[in-house]
């Protein structure tokens, strides 16, 4: 007995397996109910009792030696399997792709961290709105064509709830609400009643910015403004003001910036002229101060609007208004670089 258990004892300490099915070969062969080591169990019952003991434990030690090699070599091959699937665990995993940040949200970021570095802060405002915020508070006349139902979509008629279509709206709503000096910019998106095309949607986005305090003067929109374009477009960028109307404010005036394409000389951009106009300006009206609860014999203010797709547009050349809603990626990722 003792002898044929040092035999397989042998055998079991070289074993060897090639695949999965042959481990499994090996372990019917020794250790299963019909297995080799089983039937030496079967026999112990005629071994003389003085060997039992001796005998006993050599039996055990041989059942656990075949279990522990046996599942060694289930063990060796699951690791290898994973190279023999062609799976190489330590490759560097596929890189991630990541997208990019929308132009126009690129172009607003970098309107507000201007102003920012002037000490406004952002204020936000509903984009569903009432009469009285967009239009009525703002000095709009009640028969001003901008009610018109061709420019603004209604909700609800009488009373009038209606998508807003400036962001005018927010400065009344902060005006009724907090104490001058009021420095705030207030970026959203805005709605009209427009057929679509490369140059108009119903839909884009405007950043407001309001300043009211006691003494604040043209001179400081003026400055404001300068400063506001060359960060925006560079140092050597100029700026003009040409008078112009808002109801809202008076006076009122558009700003033209230098053509930042042909640096003013002329080109197909600016229509030959040098300039591009970029947004509408003006001090406060004494209306609006009032209608809004500040004293207009106390305070003065002045604000400006802009539309984020004509900076847009100036900064990267986008021909079509349409891209910026379409998500085309193609055209997102032209924008990785500024991400
Ligand atoms: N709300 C105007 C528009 O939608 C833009 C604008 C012009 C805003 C003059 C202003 C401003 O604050 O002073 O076209």
């Amino acid at each position: 007995m003792i002898e044929k258990i040092n035999t397989l004892k042998a055998q079991i300490e070289n074993l060897a397996a090639a695949d999965a099915g042959e481990v499994e070969a090996l372990r019917i062969k020794y250790l299963s109910k019909k297995g080799e080591i089983s039937l030496l169990f079967n026999d112990f019952r005629n071994v003389p009792a003085e060997e039992k003991k001796a005998v006993g434990q050599a039996l055990n030690e041989l059942k656990t030696l075949a279990t522990e090699r046996i599942n060694a070599l289930r063990e060796g091959l699951a690791q290898d399997s994973s190279a023999v699937d062609g799976l190489d665990l330590t490759r560097p995993a596929a890189p991630v792709r990541l997208g990019t940040r929308h132009p126009l949200s690129l172009v607003r970021e970098e309107i507000i961290a201007i102003f920012r570095r002037l000490g406004f802060t952002i204020a936000e405002g509903p984009e569903i709105e009432d009469d009285w915020h967009v239009f009525s508070s703002l000095n709009f006349a009640a028969d001003h064509p901008a009610r018109d139902m061709q420019d603004t979509f209604f909700v609800q008629r009488s009373p009038d709830v209606l998508l807003r279509t400036h962001t005018s709206s927010v400065q009344s709503r902060v005006m009724e609400s907090s104490k001058p000096p009021i420095r705030i910019i207030c970026p959203g998106r805005v709605y009209r009643n427009e057929a679509i095309s490369a140059r108009a949607h119903c839909f884009f986005h405007q950043v407001e910015a309001l300043y009211v305090d006691r003494n604040v003067s043209f001179a400081d929109l003026r400055q404001t403004l300068l400063y506001f374009a060359q960060e925006m477009f560079g140092p050597d960028t100029q700026i003009r003001l040409r008078p112009s109307y808002f109801p809202f404010t008076e006076p009122s005036a558009e700003m033209d910036i230098s053509c930042n394409l042909c640096g003013g000389k002329g080109c197909s951009f600016c229509k030959g002229t040098g300039w591009v106009e970029i947004l509408g300006c003006g001090m406060v009206d004494p209306n609006v101060l009032q209608a809004c609860g500040i004293d207009p014999a106390e305070y003065t203010g002045f604000a400006l609007g802009m539309g984020v797709e004509r900076i847009t547009n100036l900064k990267y050349q986008v021909k079509d208004l349409r891209m910026f809603s379409e998500n085309d990626v193609r055209f997102l990722d032209e924008f990785t670089a500024a991400r």
